[in-house]
């Protein structure tokens, strides 16, 4: 009798552990290659094109090196930054044109480079999600990471203390070079139907440095471009965004364009500057996201 109870017992913990272990292996399965591999017949018959998905990392590896040689030779100052900051991006979008997806893993990234879709994406805030990893979120607390009503409450609350006139010139070298998001739900963009699972990319910098925007004098310091306003320096409302847009737009705009006027105002008083002959310029910014920010 306690043989029997004995070998059933057994018999129901090893079904159990069989049953486990195959529910694992169907969901790694599904994670690395069944659903990246939908998710990819998907965005190519909507028109996108980039690499074939390879299991697990994708464009990781290629992202990687590309990224790792751009920074390692210095640039002439005439140079396409865009090919330095975002070298990979650049890279794709250069061979299957601004439809294009790139692999974060098994994740596909699309190219939002159209004005119109842009402003969507920041308005519809609610189900384009700001992406951040399980560690941002534990260090990045308040507004930046808030959503729904807890964003709401505390963006209230402080809009007030922050808001003050602008000033147009970070387009060539914004500090924020991509902003990325996460949608949550199925939802159509324009003519695209976006499902979930897919990241969306908006490479402020390649839109901030399109001809098509900005005319044949894109790539040039010119910021009495600005001197009617934004929306007419570009062809388009939303080519200019450094800040982001729309609701979740960078709180502290004003007083960081009011620090850095005053700081320049500052140094410009006691100081003059000229290009040194020994200048090496090699920009880099600190963070492919928002994160850091510093340029050298
Ligand atoms: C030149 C300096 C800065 C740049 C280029 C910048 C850029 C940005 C961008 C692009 C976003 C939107 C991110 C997204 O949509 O994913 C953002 C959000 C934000 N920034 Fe800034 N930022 C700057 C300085 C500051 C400063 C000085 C403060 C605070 C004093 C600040 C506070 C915030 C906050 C609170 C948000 C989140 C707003 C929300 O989610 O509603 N920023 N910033």
């Amino acid at each position: 009798m306690e043989a029997t109870l004995w070998a059933v017992t057994f018999s129901i913990a090893f079904s159990t552990a069989i049953l486990a272990v195959g529910c694992a292996w169907w969901m790694l399965l599904n994670w690395v290659w069944l659903k990246p591999k939908k998710l990819e017949k998907f965005l190519r018959e909507q028109g996108f094109s980039g690499n074939s998905y390879k299991v697990f990392h994708g464009d990781m590896k290629e992202l990687a090196q590309t990224t790792k040689e751009a920074k390692s030779r210095p640039i002439s100052l005439s140079d396409d930054i865009a090919r330095r900051i975002l070298p990979f991006h650049h890279h794709i979008i250069t061979n299957f044109g601004k439809n294009s997806f790139i692999w974060m893993g098994p994740r596909p990234n699309i190219h939002i480079t159209d004005p119109k879709m842009i402003r969507e994406i920041f308005l519809k805030h609610d189900i384009f999600k700001k992406l951040r990893s399980p560690l941002a979120k534990l260090l990045a607390t308040g507004m930046v990471g808030y959503d729904g009503e807890q964003w709401f409450k505390v963006r209230k609350i402080a809009t007030p203390a922050f808001h003050h006139d602008k000033l147009k010139v970070l387009r060539l070298y914004s500090p924020a070079p991509l902003l990325t998001r996460a949608n949550v739900k199925e939802i159509k963009l324009g003519e695209i139907v976006i499902p979930p699972g897919v990241l969306l990319s908006l490479p402020i910098m390649l839109v901030h440095h399109d001809h098509e925007y900005w005319g044949d004098d894109a790539k040039k310091f010119n910021p009495d471009r600005f001197s009617e306003g934004v929306s007419k320096a570009s062809k388009n409302q939303i080519s200019f965004f450094s800040f982001g847009w729309g609701p979740r737009i960078c709180l502290g705009q004003n007083f960081a364009l009011l620090e850095s006027k005053l700081a320049l105002a500052m140094i410009l008083q006691k100081f003059t500057f000229q290009l040194s002959p020994t200048y090496i310029h090699a920009p880099t910014c600190g963070g492919a996201n928002l994160g850091s920010t510093h340029w050298t």
